[in-house]
């Protein structure tokens, strides 16, 4: 090629690669019957590694401001988020867990080893009453996981008893261990994989396991139990299938794990360094792969449920990396880029879709632990890309969603699932919602590497002026906050989207999250 064709040639190139795309997005407001359920915006707190201790407890005699024992800025950052449910005390801890052990004056509880994370050592100061008045604080719903795996029936129904009943044995024991009134218990998990670290049992076993268990969860002094089966990982249709035949609607709630991960080599690959391969693989995983699991196992569940009965239960969800160089093994500590936040997006996007079915998600974990919204550091706090994400989607929470048609460029991405398949997503993902006082929200995410993208938004009809307007993006992808830069990532005002003609137009930079809402 001679050197006249070669700056043609890169010219042409240099406009295709910087030219702005154009999407065009539809609202199906005849569509809109569905409310996206608060539980969707749920936490996840383990007892594993720096979550709990550390995390959100650092004991009543710290030097660290605290309320109680429990961090400050910690309480305060959820409170913002607005959590509406908390799952606690596991996962895989919650099969090991003892609960009787975490009760009573502190200096008289066992300690034990946290077998599944590290093999640290669990004083059982945060206990039962920990958590359960740190619900009350967030005035949020506990979600209590019981053992199955290796606890006994009349522990889980003496732990039922202990928390919601008025008078009897355990309610005795409860008020001598300084609480008078019982709380109010929701929900409850019966077994937590059950499948692998809560039993490696075979769903049939498990289903007879569940209706064991379940039938001494009783509900006293007027307070109802939400119980949930332990369920699927991802691709399991066997275990969804054997559970929802053999036991139905005896279960409101059947769980399902989802993360964004594969190990390729034996690499989960690193939360801050990672190609544009790696990265379109991630947002294909959580959009358009979320969406094959959820339909496949709703599709199942409505075989046996058509009345939509039993609740589907994304307990756990997240990106899940290789732990960070230089700290404890076991301890699932990551980083969290501007790639996670918008994992988070697109996955709260995919959620809202399937509210009818999905009635609560829970993302791993809320401190210091996967993708978390919180780090922790002594007296420091940082909050991560995925929590400006959650903060800025709080509008969302039971509003009626508003599907979106969305058409715009695709991209292609490995399957790690089928060698040599890939998926194919939108560079676009997007959910709208209508609160209660008549506020719409819009929520977009450009998952675009390399372009931005102008959306041209048919709002069906609707009308009124843009009353807020967020963004969240960064020079590059792989930015994050430390406690030395706690910033870098941070939501700030949008500027650039008006409405005209009954068409909301929005001029969305590459790799950003985007949340309008308009009244
Ligand atoms: O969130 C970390 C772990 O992932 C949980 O303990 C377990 O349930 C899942 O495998």
């Amino acid at each position: 090629m001679n050197k006249f064709f070669i700056s043609l040639y890169a010219l042409a190139f240099s406009f295709s690669a910087f030219a702005q795309k154009e999407s065009t997005l539809t609202f199906r407001l005849s569509d809109a019957k569905d409310k996206i359920n608060k539980e969707i915006y749920g936490q996840f707190a383990e007892h594993l590694g720096t979550c709990i201790y550390g995390g959100i407890w650092v004991g009543p005699e710290s030097s660290i401001p605290n309320t109680d024992g429990y961090r400050n800025d910690v309480l305060q950052a959820l409170k913002d988020l607005k959590v509406p449910v908390m799952r606690w005390p596991g996962g895989c801890f919650a099969d090991e867990y003892h609960w009787m052990d975490g009760i009573g004056p502190k200096e008289n509880r066992p300690r034990m080893v946290n077998n599944n994370w590290g093999g640290t050592v669990e004083d059982n100061s945060f206990g039962t009453h920990e958590f359960l008045n740190l619900c009350e604080m967030l005035e949020c719903e506990p979600y209590v996981s019981m053992n199955v795996g290796s606890g006994t029936v009349q522990e889980t129904a003496q732990w039922v008893e202990y928390m919601t009943a008025k008078d009897g044995p355990m309610a005795k024991l409860r008020k001598k261990n300084g609480r008078e009134n019982p709380w109010k218990v929701k929900y409850i998990g019966v077994g937590n994989e059950s499948w692998g670290c809560g039993g490696s049992m075979r769903p049939e076993y498990y289903g007879d396991l569940f209706r064991r268990y379940s039938t001494y969860c009783r509900e006293y002094s007027g307070n109802k139990l939400y119980k949930i089966a332990s369920g699927a990982s991802d691709y399991d249709f066997n275990w969804t299938e054997t559970l929802m035949k053999n036991v139905g609607t005896r279960m409101k709630g059947l769980s399902l794990h989802y993360y964004t991960c594969y190990t390729w080599n034996g690499s989960k690959g690193s939360a801050t360094q990672f190609d544009d391969d790696r990265y379109y693989w991630t947002m294909a995983k959580c959009g358009v792969g979320i969406e094959e699991v959820l339909d496949k196992q709703i599709a199942i569940m409505d075989k046996y449920d058509p009345k939509n009965k039993v609740g589907l239960l994304v307990d756990e969800w997240g990106t899940w990396w290789d732990e960070e160089p230089g700290t404890i093994k076991g301890h699932l500590y990551q980083q969290n880029t501007m790639r996670d936040a918008l994992v988070a997006a697109v996955s709260l996007n995919t959620f809202h879709q399937y509210t009818k079915r999905v009635v609560m998600t829970n993302i791993a974990q809320v401190a210091n632990v996967l993708q978390s919204m919180v780090f922790t550091k002594d007296d420091k706090m940082v909050l991560t890309p995925t929590y400006y994400v959650f903060r800025m989607y709080t509008p969302n929470m039971e509003a009626v969603n508003i599907p979106v048609d969305v058409k715009c460029d695709t991209f292609t991405a490995e399957n790690e699932r089928e060698k040599d398949a890939q998926r194919v997503a939108p560079y676009i993902s997007a959910s709208a919602s209508k609160s209660s006082d008549g506020s719409v929200t819009v929520n977009l995410a450009n998952v675009d590497l390399k372009q931005s993208n102008k959306l041209v938004i048919d709002l069906g009809g609707l009308t009124g002026k843009i009353i807020s307007a967020e963004i969240l993006t960064s020079k590059d992808v792989h930015d994050y906050n430390t406690f030395d830069k706690p910033s870098v990532v941070a939501p700030t005002a949008f500027k650039n989207a008006k409405i005209s003609k009954g068409k909301l137009i929005v001029e969305m930079p590459k790799a950003s999250v985007v949340v309008l809402r308009i009244k």
